[in-house]
């Protein structure tokens, strides 16, 4: 059964002003648009692995789970990291593109996001040397071959493990590297045939592409190591093969780490491993390959470094890669309120806002965040006499509460 259609019965997206005209003055309701892709406001899922695909499948859940936040306004639902081969899932529960038979589950969670006027994302991904390890709420061990896992099959630019307790990875061939690239380009194709309109390609978090970044996680002697750039050659190579496969009229993200914080300081340099200077002359680059936006995270391929884990503390990174590499960015981390994130825009530091847990806690965030600059925002209309409801602000401005109930 598929889901009544906004767009057929001439109804405003959840999420959207009532009145553009009344929200003209808050900038994270303003529709943001790349080639053919129009989100319609500024506030994205960030993408979250959920731990709960089989053998690579999204399921029910995911379709609950996602088309939860579309139903409550988000503009952008970026499904998370999936992995382009089996082996470069996080975990054995996560999700994968890496087969044709995977298509037909993420149209389902797509159709979903877009009954309700939302915008799917996808983020692919390769774990590397952080692959094959145990779902968080079930621990932090190395899973084994009888649970799902394959420990003996993680690899990475070197063969140097994260930590201890994680797989030793065995180091890639050119050949191997070559294949990864061309699954990235396989899972693009794929992720399109579904009707995904944003593509996020995964090189932050110390996953692979970061592995291969870094001079601390990457050793190699060829031309994949060493300078800037090598170490940022196959990065590229993934942007370039998928580029070259995602449609042109769709919009191409990339997710980086701007620093592993081995220099203390965020916007320190660390010019043999990875930092704010390399990820900005990086971005310049993708750019050139035809990325849109830089979606800016930071950490996860050193274990034990500190983080400033601040509200906001990413921002930094975003601002400066948009100012010197002159691209769209996405703000992300520790973004809790809706005044917050307005700020970011409106002081032109991003031009995007991706929320994570915030959207866990509470999947109304967009609505709101309405609340808090008094936009009479539209809810899902099914639930328009429910509006009045306001939970953390206590306004009814702008509400479309029905005095009488028939
Ligand atoms: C449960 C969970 C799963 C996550 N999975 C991913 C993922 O698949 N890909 C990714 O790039 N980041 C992932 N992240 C990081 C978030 O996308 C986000 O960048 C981070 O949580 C900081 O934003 P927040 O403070 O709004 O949560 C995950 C975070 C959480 C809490």
């Amino acid at each position: 059964m598929s889901v009544p259609d906004l767009a057929a019965n001439k109804l405003n997206p959840p999420g959207t002003p009532v009145n553009p005209e009344e929200a003209k003055h808050v900038k994270l309701f303003h529709p943001f648009q790349q080639k053919s892709v129009k989100i319609h406001n500024r506030i994205g899922v960030s993408p979250m692995c959920m731990y709960s695909s089989v053998r690579g499948h999204l399921n029910d859940y995911h379709i609950l789970h996602y088309g939860s936040f579309a139903l409550k306004g988000a503009g952008l639902i970026i499904i998370e990291a999936s992995g382009v081969v089996p082996e470069g899932r996080i975990t054995p529960q996560c999700s994968g593109l890496w087969n044709d038979d995977q298509i037909k589950d993420l149209k389902r969670i797509v159709d979903v996001i877009k009954s309700q006027g939302s915008t799917p994302g996808i983020q692919i991904a390769h774990a590397g040397r952080k692959a094959s390890m145990s779902p968080p709420f079930k621990g932090d061990y190395l899973e084994n071959e009888a649970d799902g896992g394959w420990p003996n099959n993680v690899v990475g630019p070197s063969d140097v493990p994260f930590a201890d307790h994680y797989a030793q990875p065995r180091a890639l061939t050119k050949e191997q590297i070559k294949s990864i690239v061309r699954s990235f380009a396989d899972a693009a194709v794929r992720a399109d045939k579904a009707g995904i309109e944003v593509l996020e390609i995964h090189g932050a978090h110390g996953y692979l592409i970061g592995n291969f970044l870094s001079g601390h996680s990457n050793k190699r002697t060829d031309e994949y190591g060493g300078s800037y750039e090598n170490r940022t050659r196959f990065g590229l190579e993934v942007v370039k093969a998928v580029r070259a496969v995602w449609p042109t009229s769709k919009p191409l993200w990339i997710r980086i780490s701007c620093t592993d914080y081995v220099n203390p300081d965020p916007m320190g340099h660390d010019p043999n491993g990875w930092d704010i200077y390399q990820s900005i002359e990086f971005a310049k680059e993708v750019k050139r390959l035809g990325v849109d936006l830089i979606d800016c995270s930071s950490g996860g391929n050193i274990k034990g470094v500190k983080y400033p884990a601040v509200p906001m503390y990413q921002v930094q990174f975003a601002e400066a890669i948009r100012r010197h590499a002159q691209i769209d960015t996405a703000a992300v981390g520790l973004i809790v309120e809706g005044k917050d994130a307005e700020d970011i825009l409106r002081k032109e530091k991003a031009d995007f806002i991706l929320v994570g847990r915030e959207f866990l806690r509470d999947n109304e965030f967009v609505l709101v965040s309405a609340q808090e600059f008094d936009v009479n925002i539209t809810w899902p209309n099914q639930y328009s006499w429910a509006v009045k409801k306001a939970r953390r602000h206590n306004t009814t401005k702008g509400s479309d509460e029905k005095t009488t109930i028939p």
